[in-house]
Order: structure tokens, then C-alpha cells, then sequence
């Protein structure tokens, strides 16, 4: 990505004149709408399409995750990148790498929730984008908010290594029925896909328990979890109310917070989440004592 530096050089603001935006590739409309946003924020537009095996456990699916490299880059150039950097594993990795990025320790924000369920998910994640930082220098980075774990994870390792970076949360883009778009969808059946927007559903309905004014996060989680009870098809890995920072479950519901939820429909993972804002203020900071 050395073409990078080019665009860095002279411009009046060198934070703003990259936008770097990370990819698996077989790209659709949410990870279109992060390359559009980088086009109106920055000048020159890089998009990475890169299988990070790091990041796939062993059964997941990185064999047969898809990959149309001509299509994606057809498609970024359209929605504004001026390159798109797909480098071989060779490349990327010459030799496999010693040094692995670690967000949060044990049961920390790394560890927690998809971390959980995917032990070494968000270490191969972490590394991965140290990396891709690293060869992309000074930029904007713009990841979506649908991987919300994964958004909160990278703003704190670039916080903790200083790494010359804005990262850039960017809403989720949702088909009309609400299911989040993800490369993941393309393996649903159609029974599948037809259920497949419940996830979205139990979200909504954790939102109006929390706007309700729920008091305990259990109340919330339950609510949730109620509106995929009934489907037999679904299997919930977990629904959760959480601190919207470090992704903790508060001890009372109050103030901002977020939803998350990930399940399986047969053999394919769906994760999702959403915003929800408590009546209830949050408790302040204990006031100093005089
Ligand atoms: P990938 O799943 O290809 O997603 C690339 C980016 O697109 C991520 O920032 C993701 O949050 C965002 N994205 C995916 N679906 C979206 C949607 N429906 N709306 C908005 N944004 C969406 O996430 C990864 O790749 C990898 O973990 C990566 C960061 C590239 C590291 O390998």
C-alpha cells in the first residue's frame, strides 16, 4: 500500500487523506455503504480483501467462505475505492507470525461474547488489523457497527498503541425485513432466510424492554430470548444488555446501552445488535469524597 503514502504527501490534513477500509471480499451493501463514506471523508480510498485465516477456529468456515475477487473489486471501484489491495497468504504472511494482538485478557472485551464462543476469533482479528494499519499508515479506518465486538475491540487496541489512526463506526445496512446483510447470509436455505430476520425481531424486542424501563438485565435478556423460543429452527448462542464500551453487563439497567445477540440457523452463525436508551439516568461516578 506504499501508493498510500503519495496521497499523504502535501495533503493538507494527512489523517484525512486515507481511508482505509478492511475486507473479507465478497462485498455487499454494508460493506458498500463503509467505501462510500470513506469516499466523502477522505481522499484516496484503499479497500483490503483478505481472508484472514487468524480469525476462523478450526470447523469454521474459512474453506468455503465466498470469494469473487473480479466482482468485489468491480463493485469497490464503483462505490468509490481507488484501490483495493487483495494480497495471498504468501504475501501477507511470508512466514506466519509470531506476534499476536490480544484486546482485553482474560474474560476482558476480547475474551467475552463472540470471544467466547470463538476462542482466538478476536486475537486473529486484533493482528490482522494491527497489521493492516500498519501497512495503510496515518488514515481513517471505517468498520460497521453490525460487528459491534469487533468495532469496540479494534478502538481500544488503537487507543492502547497509539496507532495513528480515526477509526469510523458506521451504522448497519439491513435488508427491508431487517436482517442485517452479511456474506454469511449466502449459505441459508430458503426455510432458513425465511426466519433468519427473528434475530433482528429479538432485538427490537429487547430495545422496548429496555425503553420500558426494565430494571434488570435479566428481564431484557428474557425478553429477547422469548421471541426465538418459539423457533425451532434457531438455536441462540446468547441475547445480552451491555455497556456499550467494554460490552460488561451493568448491574441495573440505565442510561446507553447496546443489544447484542448471535445464533445459529443450522450450520450458519448470525450475529446482530442494536442501540437502546434507558429512561433510567445512568448512576454517575461516586462524587469525590471532601
Ligand atoms: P467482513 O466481515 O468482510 O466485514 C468488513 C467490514 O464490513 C466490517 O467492518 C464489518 O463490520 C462491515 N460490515 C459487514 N456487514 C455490514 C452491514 N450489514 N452493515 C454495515 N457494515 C457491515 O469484519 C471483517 O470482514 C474482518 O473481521 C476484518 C475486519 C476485515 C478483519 O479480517
Amino acid at each position: 500500500m506504499a501508493a498510500l503514502d503519495a496521497a499523504r504527501l502535501g495533503a493538507p490534513d494527512p489523517l484525512a487523506a486515507v481511508g482505509l477500509v478492511p475486507t473479507m471480499g465478497a462485498l455487499h451493501g454494508g460493506h458498500l455503504s463503509l467505501i462510500r463514506r470513506a469516499a466523502a471523508m477522505t481522499t484516496s480510498v484503499a479497500v483490503t480483501v483478505y481472508v484472514n485465516p487468524l480469525q476462523f477456529g478450526p470447523g469454521e468456515d474459512l474453506a468455503r467462505y465466498p470469494r469473487d475477487l473480479e466482482r468485489d473489486v468491480a463493485v469497490a471501484s464503483e462505490a468509490g475505492a481507488h484501490l483495493v489491495f487483495a494480497p495471498e497468504m504468501e504475501e501477507m504472511w511470508p512466514e506466519p507470525p509470531a506476534t499476536t494482538v490480544s484486546v482485553g485478557g482474560v474474560g476482558g472485551l476480547g475474551r467475552r461474547w463472540e470471544g467466547a464462543q470463538r476462542p482466538g476469533h478476536f486475537e486473529g482479528v486484533a493482528t490482522i488489523v494491527t497489521k493492516l494499519l500498519g501497512l495503510a499508515g496515518r488514515c481513517h479506518a471505517f468498520f460497521g457497527e453490525k460487528d459491534f465486538q469487533q468495532l469496540a475491540v479494534i478502538r481500544r487496541l488503537v487507543a492502547d498503541l497509539s496507532l495513528p489512526v480515526a477509526v469510523v463506526g458506521c451504522p448497519t445496512v439491513r435488508h427491508p425485513d431487517g436482517l442485517a446483510l452479511s456474506s454469511r447470509n449466502a449459505y441459508l436455505s430458503a426455510d432458513e432466510r425465511a426466519v433468519a430476520p427473528r434475530l433482528y425481531a429479538a432485538l427490537l424486542a429487547g430495545r422496548r424492554a429496555v425503553e420500558d424501563g426494565a430494571r434488570h438485565p435479566g428481564d431484557v435478556e428474557q425478553a429477547m430470548t422469548a421471541v426465538l423460543a418459539g423457533e425451532e429452527r434457531w438455536a441462540l448462542d446468547y441475547a445480552a444488555v451491555v455497556r456499550p464500551d467494554d460490552l460488561s453487563v451493568p448491574d441495573t439497567v440505565a442510561g446507553e446501552l447496546r443489544l447484542l445477540a448471535a445464533g445459529r440457523l443450522g450450520p450458519t452463525r448470525l450475529i446482530d445488535n442494536l442501540p437502546a436508551a434507558s429512561p433510567h439516568p445512568e448512576a454517575g461516578p461516586h462524587p469525590e469524597e471532601p
